[in-house]
């Protein structure tokens, strides 16, 4: 490599980095919608299965290959792939899915994240304050999408306004880099979300009862939603993919951006306690802060029914409809909502930037642009390419995004990454480095999951997927007729830009080879 790499300024501003890219719109609006979704506490065992078995595991080989990977000078899958397993020409290729995944979550994941700086303005002014029921509140998020034209909004200026200033927010943060950029803003992003976050809790605590006609309409009947084990959902295969996908989604695992913040730490910097460290951080700000919130505000509001209908609309309708009703009936409202979504941003931005780092660290890494430039073309290159998650958001673009991006290919490089770790690298080489430098010794039965355990439930996983959904999923079954343009235009982009960073990684070993032919020459 020709240029110097970039390395963290210190131990707490990794772990710091990699808790800000795991806590986000994950943990405080996608879980709770999850659980609602799928049942209340039905949800809960397979979720912390899958934590158990799934994410632990998958945090410390990743963490693992990325410092490993790191030391060959590479911040991406492609190049950590090749370097655990030099004699395989393909494996390369393999990782590119560990910067495609990310790019796609990108694509739509800034989009939200910009409603949430336009929403915590209009808590402070008081723009939806007039919104006094669940349709009405439905009717501004709609307005606000450019869905609906209604009395709220006229189009979609105000949408792309937002998501202008949050793009470019996210790109002055990346131009910083990975020390002045990323450090910092998740040294001080992450304890003020956590510091809001329980602000926030303690305040719904205190929600009781609002309504004494419905007495069972209460906060603690909303824990007991979530927490009252139902041990019969684990018969049911459909909790356990939404549990498993959930842990990824959250925990950033699968998806490549744990390997590149990973590949900045030095040769015996800790991985083990660090992330262990950093899955705790997201689990606590998940199931502590993020169940903590919505779910009893909306119980103690609506009740569970009205509630999992809510819910049933769109997994986000938790939190851009029910929250701010919730909140603005409280005194203070306007501040506890602009408060709710200010959280809400910072756990957004410190999970974006880390979601366009692996694409930036491979343009720096692989074809040798300084970060400047590398940020540039990903600017350029993503912000052509989220137009059409603003422009067709009602036609189904982003559940295909999320689809392919945010769920089925974190599996998919989730196995091959597990399956090399620990089958062709070698549990014993494996274990070893996952040790080297290591705060803590893991216990013993972790080799045994990892090796067997791990990859036999992601292959479950995706064998349950290809039986129950592969056919209806890729005969576009389901799919609202007048939206199959869209969705089918949105699946071709997606193995359009698998197919050209493919070929990006075979000019950048080309590239590579005939240096070192030059050198060895
Ligand atoms: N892990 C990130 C989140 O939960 C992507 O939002």
């Amino acid at each position: 490599m020709d240029m110097k790499r970039e390395q963290w300024a210190s131990k707490l501003g990794v772990i710091l980095a990699v808790a800000g890219s795991a806590i986000g719109l994950g943990n405080f609006l996608r879980f709770p919608g999850q659980v609602v979704q799928n049942g209340g506490g039905a949800f809960m065992i397979p979720y912390f299965i899958a934590l158990l078995f799934l994410g632990l595991p998958l945090m410390w080989i990743e963490w693992t290959i990325g410092r490993f990977g790191g030391g060959f000078g590479h911040s991406t899958a492609p190049g950590m792939f090749h370097s655990l397993w030099e004699k395989n020409r393909f494996i390369k290729y393999f990782g590119v899915i560990g910067i495609f995944g990310p790019i796609v979550i990108f694509l739509y994941y800034i989009y939200i994240e910009s409603w949430l700086l336009g929403y915590s303005l209009f808590a402070l002014t008081g723009k939806y304050a007039a919104c006094a029921t669940s349709e009405s509140m439905l009717g501004f998020l709609r307005g606000y999408q450019g869905i609906v034209v209604n009395e709220h909004f006229s189009g979609l200026g105000t949408a792309y306004f937002f998501f202008l200033i949050t793009f470019l927010l996210n790109g002055l943060v990346l131009y910083r880099g990975v020390q002045g950029g990323i450090e910092r803003v998740c040294k001080i992003g992450v304890p003020l979300l956590l510091l809001l976050a329980v602000g926030l809790v303690v305040r719904v605590f205190f929600l009781g009862t609002p309504d004494p006609a419905q007495p069972g309409n209460n906060v603690v009947n909303g824990l007991g939603y979530l927490w009252n084990p139902d041990w019969s959902a684990l018969k049911n295969s459909r909790v356990w993919l939404a549990a498993a996908g959930q842990i990824f989604f959250t925990l950033s695992c699968g998806i490549g951006v744990i390997l590149t913040y990973a590949s900045y730490l030095k040769k015996n910097d800790d991985v083990a306690l660090s992330g262990l460290t950093a899955a705790s951080a997201n689990e606590f700000a998940e199931v502590v802060l993020g169940a903590s919130l919505v779910i009893p505000a909306a119980y103690a509001f609506f009740g569970s029914e009205a509630m999992a209908d809510i819910a049933r609309g769109g997994v986000f309708n938790l939190g851009f409809v029910t929250m701010p009703l919730v909140l603005q009936k409280l005194a203070f409202g306007n501040l506890f909502g602009f408060l709710w979504f200010v959280l809400l941003f910072i756990a957004g931005i410190t999970s974006s930037i880390s979601l366009a780092q692996p694409a930036v660290a491979f343009l720096e890494d692989e074809f040798n642009l300084s970060r400047k430039k590398a940020v540039g073309i990903f600017m350029v290159v993503t912000f052509v390419l989220t137009q059409p998650a603003i422009f067709f958001l009602g036609r189904g673009v982003v559940d295909e995004l999320d689809f392919w991006g945010g769920s089925f290919f974190l599996v998919v490089f989730a196995t091959v990454e597990t399956i090399l770790f620990a089958w062709v690298f070698g549990m014993d080489r494996a274990w070893t480095e996952l040790h080297a430098g290591s705060d803590i010794v893991i216990p013993k039965f972790y080799r045994f999951i990892i090796k067997y355990i791990t990859p036999a439930f992601l292959l479950c996983i995706l064998g349950f997927w290809l039986v129950q959904d592969w056919l209806p999923v890729m005969l576009l079954k389901g799919v609202n007729p007048a939206d199959l343009p869209y969705v089918l235009g949105t699946r071709l982009g997606l193995l359009l830009l698998l197919a050209v960073l493919a070929l990006l990684v075979r000019q950048s070993w080309q590239r590579r080879k005939q240096k070192e032919g030059v050198h060895a020459a």
